[in-house]
């Protein structure tokens, strides 16, 4: 869902758009960039998994192409972070934990993306609210927050909390341009911040889906799990079947809890532009209540 047409429309509209890599082979991930490029002149990142067995070849894509920002989802960054700094690609690890991004940091990771349990995707054990501000008080490089935003206010409580910017993934799928079935835009805009479940049957890992019938039938299922990867890829199918295919009941649905809080479809010019320009009027709001200036 994170294709290159989305990616550019985010950049375009000012913030970082970010290529989902890991779905793809080093050829078609040379395709993307170069698609993405075609598209905006801006900066953008490639998402990658760090578990991926195939990661040293993306990543050799990566570094040939000069991406500028690689961020890293699943599995240890480290050895992504050392492999890239010497070609000054901006490594940003995507983490769930402070201990973690600590070690990232110490590793040379120049930022960290510190993701809270209310995202849509694979998740870790803590909200946004902590995790985030554990983090802006013992780490020394800047935080970026993920996981439960969707607008104004949601960034001017991770600003609060010592974030320098913020991740938005659930917000993205109903822009525009996001290439998702549109089945799968109506059943986000129909959905409540109560209706998201979490799995570990597709992955191993914990994943935070729409509640669905299959997220019903795994919650249901019991039994030995195979490996990860092919776990991983038995997951992609599923993210396939629901995103491009539209099949919203069997089809896996990565979703945060903020998708309770989506209820339309603008381009991302639009929503980036909304976000920023809500800053304000959420602050003097606040200034109001707090009875300042
Ligand atoms: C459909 C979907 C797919 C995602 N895929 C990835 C991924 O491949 N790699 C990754 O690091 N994060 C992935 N994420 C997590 C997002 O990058 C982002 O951190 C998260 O969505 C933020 O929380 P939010 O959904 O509350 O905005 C995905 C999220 C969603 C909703």
């Amino acid at each position: 869902m994170a294709t290159p047409r989305l990616v550019a429309a985010v950049s375009n509209a000012g913030g970082l758009g970010t290529l989902g890599g890991s779905t793809h082979d080093p050829p078609s991930l040379r395709r993307a960039i170069a698609e993405i490029r075609g598209l905006t002149d801006r900066p953008f990142a490639v998402n990658l998994l760090a578990w991926s067995p195939v990661l040293d070849s993306l990543l050799d894509v990566v570094i040939e192409q000069k991406v500028p920002v690689v961020s890293t989802g699943g599995g240890n960054p480290i050895p992504v972070i050392r492999r890239l700094a010497p070609h000054g690609i901006i490594c940003l690890p995507v983490l769930s934990s402070v201990t973690r991004a600590l070690r990232a940091e110490a590793a040379g990771a120049p930022a960290v993306v510190l993701e809270g349990m209310e995202s849509g995707g694979h998740v870790g054990e803590l909200t946004t609210f902590v995790l985030v501000r554990e983090g802006a008080r013992r780490l020394r490089v800047p935080v970026v927050a993920a996981g439960g935003i969707a607008d104004a206010a949601g960034l001017v409580a991770a600003l609060a909390l010592g974030a320098e910017g913020v991740q938005l993934g659930t917000r993205f799928i109903c822009t525009r341009e996001c290439e998702v079935h549109p089945r799968v835009k109506q059943a986000f805009l129909a959905a409540r911040c109560s209706d998201t479940v979490v799995t570990r049957h597709l992955t191993g890992l914990k994943v935070r889906v729409l509640r669905n019938r299959l997220a019903e039938n795994l919650l249901d299922a019991e039994g030995g799990r195979p490996g990860r990867w092919q776990l991983a890829r038995r997951e992609a199918s599923r993210m396939r079947q629901a995103f491009l295919e539209g099949d919203v009941e069997e089809g896996s649905l990565m979703a945060g809890q903020v998708v309770g809080l989506i209820d339309d479809l603008p381009s991302c010019a639009e929503l980036v532009q909304g976000l920023a320009e809500g800053v304000r009027p959420v602050l003097s709001g606040l200034g109001e209540r707090l009875g300042g200036p």
